[in-house]
């Protein structure tokens, strides 16, 4: 099968033609989306209609799939599916954006990278477009790789020794949304490292996120302003990869060095249901 790829954006993220990953991906075929993950960070793919089972897996020849959290907020506890809609699927209607289950989904909105509060952050997330809006609701990323590669060589050594603190719990805050009593117990606030190396290409990125409250051994606001500055670094405009949902579409990204967001749509009147899965990391950083 002869793999297509073309480049969105100068420094990353790009479009995977001439497969159909809902069915089974040959080996070799398998082996050359796995070295466009590693190289370009995002990938997206047209036309792939898939339900749940056939994300899984896709998604499972990336390695093992985080489970839901058995508290999450809004549902799916115990499968390897996260809902990422407004649609209650229980009633097939719009949920109310001032909600509980909504306020928790606009966390979405900050820039972060899934899982980063857990001990093992995840490797790998897969959206599957199965109902998008008409405008509105993309999907942002920037290249903390990229952003790295630009700080002058003495900005990067500082980065070397820095740890920094991921709290669930403080980046919901940020949006309003309070974790009910049991995620919270299931999520302490966990440290990732600030820079992280890419086992198969050996280049280097930045690692913070909405959910890095501050770094260890540092007043609480230098931390948190230093790491804002980061994020602002990768995330100029002109170094943002916007997607455009289509229906059908998947993105996958590489959460061990892109930032995402999701952009609001007009969440009254449309609807828009994507299923993420979500690939573990191997290992604490
Ligand atoms: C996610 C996420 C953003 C979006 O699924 O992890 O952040 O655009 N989604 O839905
Ligand atoms: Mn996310």
């Amino acid at each position: 099968m002869a793999l297509s790829i073309r480049t969105l954006h100068e420094n990353f993220a790009a479009e995977i033609g001439g497969v159909d990953i809902t069915r089974e991906v040959d080996d070799e075929t398998f082996r050359a989306i796995r070295n466009a993950f590693d190289e370009y960070s995002v990938l997206v793919f047209h036309d792939q209609p898939f339900d749940d089972e056939s994300q899984v897996a896709f998604s499972r020849r990336f390695g093992d799939l985080e489970p839901v959290a058995r508290n999450r907020v809004g549902g799916g506890g115990g499968t390897s599916v996260a809902d990422i809609s407004n649609v209650d699927p229980a009633t097939d209607t719009i949920l109310p954006v001032d909600g509980e289950v909504m306020t928790y989904r606009s966390g979405n909105e900050l820039w972060h990278t899934d899982s980063s509060f857990k001990a093992i952050p995840a490797m790998a997330s897969m959206l599957s477009g199965r109902e998008v809006p008409p405008q509105g609701g993309e999907t942002e990323f920037a290249s903390m790789r990229t952003a790295y590669a630009r700080l002058d060589p003495d900005r990067q050594a500082a980065l070397e020794d820095l740890i920094a603190v991921h709290d669930y719990t403080y980046s919901r805050g940020l949006v309003g949304s309070k974790l009910s009593q049991g995620p919270q117990q299931e999520m302490p606030p966990v440290q990732q490292v600030l820079v992280r190396t890419n086992p198969a290409n050996g280049r280097k990125n930045y690692f913070t996120a909405s959910h890095a409250s501050h770094i260890v051994g540092w007043p609480e606001e230098k931390g948190r302003a230093y790491m804002e500055d980061l994020v602002a670094r990768a995330t100029a405009p002109e170094d943002v990869y916007t997607h455009e949902w289509r229906q059908h579409d998947l993105v996958i990204w590489d959460n061990r060095c892109v930032l995402h967001r999701g952009r609001s749509w007009e969440k009254t009147r449309y609807r828009r249901i994507m299923r993420r899965t979500t690939v573990a990391g191997d290992g604490p950083t």
